[in-house]
C-alpha cells in the first residue's frame, strides 16, 4: 500500500483526501518511481475546482522527483537506482507511481530531489515560453506577471540573463523585492492601478514586444494594451480565471498576436523533451537559475498548501515530501 492524495468531487481544498492505495506492478513500458519529492503547481488547483477537466476520481499533481525502484520488461532508458524526474503526467501526489519511462528524465548530479521536483515542470514551461513561444534577445523589454511565483521567478532570471529588461509585475512590495532580487529592472504592483500607464513609461511609448500572462481574467485587458505594434501577448495560465473572450478584430488595430501555449505540447516527442530538459538542466549548472524552493509540505498536508498558494502567499517553488521520509 502507498499514500496517495485523491480528489472525488471538484471544490476547495478540502476536497483532498489523504488515503491508502494499492500500487500494482510496472507494465512492459513502465517504471514504478519511489517519490522523493512533488512539486505543487497552480494547474493542480484548476484540476481540484473543476477548471480543467479530469475523470473522477483522480489523483491530482503534475510533476515529481525520485528514485527508480522497479522497470517493465521492456524498459532500456532507465533503469533501479536511478534518480529520475518528470512533467506533465497526471497522478504525482503519491509516495509511488507507475509511469511510461519514457516520460522519465534523469536528474544530473548535484540536483536535489526537491529542487527537481520544483523545476521540472516550472522550467521547462520557462523554457518554451522564453526560447521557443516567444524568443527573447537581449535588449527586449518584457513583462512578466506573477514575477514572484515559481514560474514567475525563473522566468525573470532567465530573460534577465539573456539581456532583457524584465518588467515585473506583482500583488506585493516583498515579492517585488524578491523579483529585483532575481534581475528585473522594473517592479509593477498591481494594487497601484498604473500598470499600463508604467509599462508605456518605461518603453517611452512604444510598448512591450511580448507579454507574458499567468494571471488571465484580471489582466488580460491590460496586457493586451502593453503591447507595441506586432506584439505578441502569451497567456499562458489564469490564475484569477479565464479571461473575457474578444473579438477577432480587437487585435487588429496594432496587427498583435496572441499564443495560448502548454508546456505538453512542446514536449511531445522524446527528442523534444530531452533538448528542452537539458537546455532547463544546463541553465542551472550554468548558475542562471537559482530554485527557490520557499515551502515544504507533508503530501498530507496538500489541502494547506492549496490555500496558501490559491491565496497568492507564496512566493517561488513549494514542494511536498512523503509523510514517511
Ligand atoms: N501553459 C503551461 O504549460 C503552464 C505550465 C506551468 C504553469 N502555468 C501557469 O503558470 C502560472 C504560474 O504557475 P505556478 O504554479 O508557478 O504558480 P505561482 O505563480 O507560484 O502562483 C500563482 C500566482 O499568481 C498570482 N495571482 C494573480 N491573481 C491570482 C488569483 N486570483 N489567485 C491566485 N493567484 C493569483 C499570484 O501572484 P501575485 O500575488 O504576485 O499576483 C500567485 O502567487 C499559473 O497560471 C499556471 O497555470 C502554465
Amino acid at each position: 500500500m502507498v499514500k496517495v492524495v485523491k480528489v472525488y468531487e471538484f471544490g476547495g481544498p478540502e476536497k483532498l483526501q489523504f488515503e491508502d492505495v494499492e500500487l500494482g506492478k510496472p507494465g512492459p513500458k513502465q517504471a514504478r518511481v519511489k517519490h522523493a519529492a512533488v512539486g505543487l503547481n497552480m494547474i493542480d488547483t484548476y484540476f481540484r475546482r473543476g477548471q480543467y477537466k479530469a475523470d473522477l476520481p483522480f489523483v491530482p499533481g503534475m510533476e515529481g522527483a525520485g528514485t527508480v525502484e522497479e522497470v517493465g520488461s521492456e524498459v532500456t532508458d532507465v533503469g533501479v537506482g536511478d534518480r529520475v524526474c518528470y512533467a506533465g503526467v497526471m497522478g504525482s501526489y503519491v509516495e509511488e507511481k507507475l509511469i511510461d519511462a519514457e516520460k522519465l528524465v534523469k536528474i544530473p548530479d548535484g540536483i536535489e530531489f526537491t529542487v527537481a521536483a520544483a523545476l521540472i515542470l516550472k522550467g521547462m514551461t520557462t523554457q518554451v515560453l522564453l526560447r521557443k513561444v516567444f524568443k527573447v534577445e537581449s535588449g527586449h523589454t518584457i513583462v512578466v506577471h506573477a514575477a514572484a511565483g515559481g514560474v514567475g521567478s525563473l522566468m525573470v532570471q532567465w530573460a534577465s540573463s539573456i539581456g532583457a529588461t524584465v518588467i515585473a509585475c506583482v500583488s506585493n512590495e516583498e515579492k517585488g523585492k524578491q523579483a529585483t532580487a532575481d534581475g528585473a529592472q522594473h517592479v509593477i504592483v498591481y494594487s497601484d492601478n498604473n500598470l499600463v500607464e508604467r509599462v508605456k513609461e518605461i518603453t517611452k511609448g512604444v510598448g512591450v514586444p511580448v507579454v507574458y500572462d499567468s494571471v488571465g481574467k484580471d489582466t488580460f485587458q491590460a496586457s493586451l494594451e502593453c503591447l507595441a505594434y506586432r506584439g505578441m501577448l502569451v497567456l499562458y495560465g489564469q490564475a484569477s480565471g479565464p479571461p473575457e473572450p474578444i473579438p477577432v478584430t480587437a487585435i487588429a488595430s496594432k496587427s498583435l498576436f496572441i499564443s495560448r501555449p502548454s508546456l505538453m505540447h512542446y514536449i511531445m516527442t522524446r527528442k523534444e523533451l530531452e533538448e528542452i530538459a537539458g537546455d532547463l538542466f544546463a541553465n542551472v549548472a550554468n548558475g542562471v537559475l537559482k530554485v527557490r524552493v520557499h515551502a515544504i509540505y507533508p503530501l498530507s498536508q496538500a489541502a494547506k498548501a492549496h490555500e496558501d498558494l490559491e491565496g497568492r502567499k507564496t512566493t517561488g517553488s513549494t514542494v511536498f515530501v512523503p509523510d514517511s521520509v
